[in-house]
């Protein structure tokens, strides 16, 4: 029988809201807790460079309190490197990170950012950190990936599903993925996506079968507003397990 993706769930917008208002409440870590009881497989937080939603404690609370695979988003700096290899998470995925965006807009540039992240990559994995680079469906970034050492490539779908929510068509960044999930698998990379899914993006997703993992935040939070931390997770693990049969 096969192995169905694991679903990370991403929990930096508890923090977004608490920061929101400077209290100590909602707490990212009661809800990560929350997320691994209601059948999450992996927590996913974002410890960005201006601190604006998870803050340092956050990521070494979780740490402590989490049963399932803490993953750690990172940009490459010196900093967080030395950060990640404080708090030893399961797995670092490195991020681009510009102050002034909204949120991560495309993937990383390998090719561009090779020696550093090459250096990065080899830190992480001697401290036995699983290292994952987060990147647009490309296959000069995946061959890029490979030759500097990385463990794990998470493919970018937040083109795909920005369109499909919008009814454009999502027919050439559906394929891109496809094609790039496929790519790194026969490349021995393991397969994460991520970045704006949602109940309807998932269900194309989730018949890529090289895709072993997904990272879903902000939508599950959202939805939550409506339906609760459980239905969601419970409704997102049914997607993913009923399309990828
Ligand atoms: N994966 C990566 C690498 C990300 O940077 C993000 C956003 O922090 C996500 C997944 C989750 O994206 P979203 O919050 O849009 O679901």
């Amino acid at each position: 029988m096969e192995i169905l993706p694991r679903l990370g769930v991403n929990i930096d917008h508890v923090a977004t809201l608490r920061n929101a208002r400077g209290e100590n409440y909602p707490s990212p870590l009661r809800a990560a807790k929350d997320c691994e009881k209601f059948g999450a497989d992996g927590i996913t937080a974002h410890l960005r460079e201006d601190r604006r939603h998870i803050i340092d404690q956050d990521i070494f609370d979780l740490k402590s309190a989490l049963n399932v695979p803490l993953n750690f988003e990172m940009a490459a700096t010196d900093e967080m490197v030395e950060i990640a290899c404080d708090v030893m998470p399961n797995a670092c995925c490195i991020v681009p990170e510009k102050r002034e965006e909204v949120t991560t807009e495309g993937g990383i540039d390998v090719i561009k950012n090779s020696k550093r992240l090459g250096k990065y990559i080899h830190t992480l994995k001697d401290k036995g950190i699983r290292t994952s680079l987060f990147i647009d469906p490309s296959e000069k970034q995946i061959k890029e990936a490979k030759l500097i050492n990385a463990d794990i490539v998470e493919i970018h779908s937040g083109e795909y599903c920005r369109k499909l929510n919008y009814n454009k068509n999502t027919h050439e960044e559906l394929s891109l993925i496809t094609n790039a999930s496929q790519f790194a698998d026969q490349n021995n990379l393991e397969v994460h996506s991520g970045h704006g899914i949602t109940f309807d993006s998932i269900v194309e997703l989730s018949r890529i079968k090289e895709i072993k993992e997904f990272n879903i935040g902000h939508f599950i939070i959202s939805e939550s507003v409506y339906k609760g931390l459980e239905n969601v997770i419970r409704h997102f693990k049914e997607l993913i397990r009923q399309n990828r049969a």
